[in-house]
């Protein structure tokens, strides 16, 4: 591909929100892209210079969920940084998170001595994160903190303490930005309230 046609192509406008909404008819908009890009702008811009004078963070993303932000938010960061993933499950027979969890995935690196943040999509009941938490402290990180992008205070059944949140949300179960229903909607632009499901799915 000649240059100038992936410059043409990389500086393509992004979709906007009514055209996503046309095809997604069920996902009513909550919190639209500009000012989610605004948000996690600012976020990562704090974050960056609450870290620019210590050796460069890894940011631990948790699977599958927080792809979408922590690839935002790392591009808003004019740090060095690394990046790792985990992937978590909290599984039972109910619907609603169990309370247990289970780790699917480690980190490829060790974290003894480093400055650990970890980005997470959404904190609901809290037991994801403070589970994974309570792992990683006992790796000897030089920091730990947190990073969510959405939380549903009125859901949290664990304290956690978040360091960086980019919203505080109502309980209403939400898609879009990384954040799914069966695996669907990931790679919305926004955030938005999938209508017409009963109860509190995971
Ligand atoms: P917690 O352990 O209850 O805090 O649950 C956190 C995990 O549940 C998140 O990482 C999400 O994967 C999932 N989750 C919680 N609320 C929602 C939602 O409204 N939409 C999509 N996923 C959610
Ligand atoms: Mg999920």
């Amino acid at each position: 591909m000649a240059i100038e046609t992936a410059v043409i192509t990389c500086h393509r406008e992004q979709m906007d929100d009514a055209l996503w909404q046309a095809r997604f008819p069920e996902v009513q908009v909550l919190i639209d892209s500009a000012t989610l890009q605004a948000r996690v702008r600012e976020l990562g811009e704090q974050i960056a210079r609450d870290y620019e004078s210590a050796n460069p963070p890894l940011l631990v993303g948790v699977l599958k969920g927080s792809l979408v932000f922590l690839a935002d938010l790392m591009r808003c960061m004019p740090i060095p940084v690394s990046y790792d993933f985990v992937a978590i499950s909290s599984y039972g027979a109910e619907t609603r998170s169990s309370g247990v969890v289970r780790l699917l995935k480690d980190l490829d690196t060790s974290i003894a001595g480093r400055h650990v943040l970890v980005v997470e999509d959404i904190l609901d009941t809290g037991l994801t994160l403070s589970y994974l938490l309570e792992l990683l402290r006992t790796r000897n990180p030089a920091s730990l903190k947190v990073c969510t992008l959405l939380r549903k205070p009125a859901r949290q059944k664990v304290a956690v303490p978040v360091d960086y949140c980019g919203f505080d949300i109502p309980d209403q179960f939400v898609v879009g930005y990384g954040l799914d229903y069966a695996e669907r909607y990931r790679n919305l632009p926004f955030i938005g309230v999938l209508t017409g499901i009963e109860g509190d799915i995971k």
